[in-house]
């Protein structure tokens, strides 16, 4: 048994399930209602996909999927190797004691922390993804189908040429001095330059690290100090909606900061896409800054690939904590391209002849794992999407899902709200005839946008895989496999191949049955991350150390009568907005950069469409005065930190914040302010000062 929950001994207090989501010592209850959705289990809907897609699915039966869970999870070596056989390896795995190809310590009491899958293979992403299928005749094959902002605006590649592509600038990069294990930092819109990007520095071993393009200059001169790129791979600019962008300028901002702190980039690649801003409205850096159509199309369209171990590093990518700094965290090659591949594969019961569109932008791990890995890996044709759900109106998803005939769709529960809110006219204007399945990711979807999702968009028809994972997880973890059992809307439903999760209580131990708890995982799987960049120590304890021989995920979740996870949402200081992921401390850090602010204190609320919304409570200097436009320039010092899409959604002025007699805010007091629940607010009696709750309360609405 397990001797105590580590950094979780103080939550000792605890007594109730609904008491123990949080991790801070100060709260007593935690982010949002994690467990309060009970009374919809009650009831619970199945939906049950039909037998004509029964008699193609990949795999149709719960049985099935058991009978092969159980191969997964009691041999895993096994389990992996065999799947793995089925990529192109230059050289093939080592394999220690007996048959084992991979090793793992993830108990912190044990040793460091230490994953390896297929070490000492030699193999190439890139290759697997691209020229493995060019060779096996399907280089005809369309790969990308782009539909532009505008409606109109399209673009297609096939793998041969997308191949020719990535090739042509995996030569400039290398040609220009990038190396093996080279940072190369990736700053743009979902044009197919981004994807071949990501590709070109795969195949020459480079690792790329994607910043999503709506971080601003600040964001992004802090994670290419991070990772220390010698190269910036940008756009002038992008049209989003009616709005134009222009990136370049952000960039240009951001290298500046960073030759601020020292650090200077030498090449700043740019694509001119003059739709948006064109090449005489850019500035420009002579020396610096290279016109990426003046010089990649020189190169010849063939390039050798770098073969890679399967523990060296594919990419980095930055993610949102519970603290300020933003964690890089680190996927390595061969353990992430059998997972993608493989959850892509049967979480969405994938067919050749599929046309599967995912609506996620590069810049997040869903547009790694599922708009360019999983995808290309298992040769699909994969639909990118340059604009936003509702230009020029509600209808345009379901337009451009009629006009490639769109078999797979996957989208964020937000975005499903706010195309509910349009009503169904837009949708059931398209035919919509060829969705097979449907896909959502981010958060945890409200079963009745769950039941809009498949009642109107999916027509009663379409199996929906509700994928729970991570950044961290490299790919899905819980997911239906369409086809396999019945769907309960708001349910991840069940573990994939290899996972095994395991619910703990506060006192990290493993619960069993009908229960609610921290969602961790037992042991490792292939796609999991290694590290985070520069920082072995801070991965251990954030993820290993508070349930000692677990990895935790940060998620609170229940689990049925069915065995059925439900996801219930973040029990530590990350808020998730429209899918976004925002470390509560990373806004607070940034509202207190602000000359007249003197402190913040930030929490989530439930958001009608965002599904959680930033709720900043802000103290002013002495002698300050609150005002609207104050308000303005606090909001916009967020923009300028970390991006508008960070933006809070309401600041409420605090006075006083209420905080313990030892310095400590009680964000479980704040949280039940936001959310209106004034006569939830529990114990105040522990507070310093106990007369601020009421004047807060006073201020709710100035
Ligand atoms: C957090 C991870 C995974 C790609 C996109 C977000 C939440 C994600 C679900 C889901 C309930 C979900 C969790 C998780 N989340 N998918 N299907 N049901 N919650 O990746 O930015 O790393 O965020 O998103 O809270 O911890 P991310």
């Amino acid at each position: 048994h397990h001797t105590g929950g580590g950094g979780l001994a103080a939550l000792a207090h605890l007594n109730s399930v609904r008491d123990m989501f949080a991790l801070n010592a100060a709260d007593s209850a935690g982010a949002a209602a994690v467990v309060d959705d009970g009374a919809e289990v009650e009831e619970e809907e199945r939906e049950v996909a039909s037998d004509t897609f029964r008699s193609t699915a990949l795999i149709s039966s719960r049985e099935q999927y058991a009978a092969m869970y159980r191969r997964s999870v009691e041999d895993p070596d096994f389990f992996w190797a065999e799947i793995a056989s089925a990529f192109y390896w230059k050289t093939k795995w080592e394999t220690r004691d007996g048959n084992k190809i991979h090793s793992e310590n993830i108990d912190v009491r044990k040793a460091r922390v230490a994953i390896e899958w297929f070490k000492g293979g030699r193999t190439n992403i890139c290759y697997n993804a691209l020229d493995r299928h060019v060779e096996a005749g399907k280089g005809g094959k369309i790969a990308f189908l782009w539909e532009g902002n505008d409606p109109g605006v399209d673009d297609k590649l096939t793998y041969k040429e997308l191949l020719e592509r990535v090739c042509q600038l995996a030569n400039y990069l290398r040609d220009q001095g990038v190396k093996k294990g080279d940072a190369v930092a990736i700053y743009m819109p979902m044009l197919l330059e981004l994807p071949i990007a990501m590709l070109a520095c795969a195949r020459i071993g480079a690792v790329h690290s994607v910043v999503f393009a709506g971080f601003s200059a600040e964001a992004l001169s802090q994670r290419i100090l991070d990772c220390k790129p010698n190269f910036v791979l940008t756009t002038s600019g992008v049209r989003r909606g009616s709005k134009v962008i222009k990136l370049k300028e952000i960039v240009d901002d951001a290298l500046e900061r960073v030759l601020k702190e020292g650090f200077a980039v030498g090449t700043c690649l740019t694509y001119a896409n003059d739709s948006a801003v064109k090449r005489e409205d850019t500035a420009w850096q002579e020396g610096r800054d290279v016109w990426w159509q003046d010089v990649v199309p020189k190169y010849p369209k063939e390039s050798a690939v770098e073969w890679v171990d399967a523990e060296d590093t594919l990419f980095l990518l930055y993610t949102s904590g519970s603290t300020g700094k933003p964690k890089g965290v680190l996927h390595t090659t061969g353990g992430y391209m059998v997972y993608t591949a493989t959850t892509f594969k049967y979480a969405f019961d994938y067919h050749d002849d599929d046309i599967y569109w995912c609506t996620a932008d590069c810049g997040w791990i869903t547009g790694h794992s599922y708009l360019t890995y999983g995808p290309l890996l298992n040769g699909a044709t994969v639909v990118v999407f340059e604009g936003v759900p509702n230009y020029p109106d509600a209808g345009r998803c379901w337009e451009i899902v009629d006009k490639y005939k769109v078999t797979i769709f996957y989208t964020a529960p937000t975005a499903i709200r706010s195309l509910m809110r349009s009503g169904d006219e837009p949708v059931k204007r398209r035919s919509r005839k060829s969705l097979r399945v449907l896909g959502s990711v981010g958060e945890p979807i409200n079963p009745s946008a769950w039941r809009w999702y498949y009642d109107v968009v999916g027509d009663a028809r379409c199996p929906i895989s509700d994928t729970w994972w991570q950044t961290e997880t490299g790919g899905f973890m819980i997911t239906p496999l369409p086809g396999a059992w019945p769907l309960k809307p708001g349910s991840a439903t069940l573990p994939f191949f290899g996972v095994q999760p395991a619910i703990v209580d506060e006192n990290g131990h493993e619960i069993s049955g009908v229960c609610s708890g921290y969602l961790c995982i037992k042991a490792a799987w292939p796609g999991m991350m290694r590290t985070l960049q520069g920082d072995h120590a801070r991965y251990e304890t954030t993820y290993f150390a508070p349930f000692k021989g677990f990895y935790f995920s940060g998620d609170g979740c229940r689990r049925d009568e069915d065995g059925y996870y439900w996801l219930t949402g973040r029990v530590d200081d990350v808020i998730n907005v429209s899918g976004h992921r925002i470390g509560t401390a990373e806004v607070e850090s940034a509202l207190v950069s602000h000359p007249q602010c003197a402190e913040a204190a930030v929490v989530g609320f439930d958001h009608e469409i965002k599904g959680q919304g930033i709720y900043a409570f802000v103290t002013l200097l002495e002698g300050v005065d609150y005002s609207e436009q104050l308000r303005a320039s606090l909001i916009n010092a967020v923009r300028t930190h970390i991006g508008a899409f960070a933006a809070p959604d309401k600041i409420h002025w605090a006075p006083g914040l209420p905080k313990t007699r030892s310095g400590k805010i009680m964000r479980r007091i704040l949280r039940k302010i936001a959310a209106n629940q004034l006569d939830e607010l529990g114990d105040i009696s522990t507070l310093a000062d106990p007369g601020v709750v009421d004047q807060l309360i006073d201020l709710r609405d100035k």
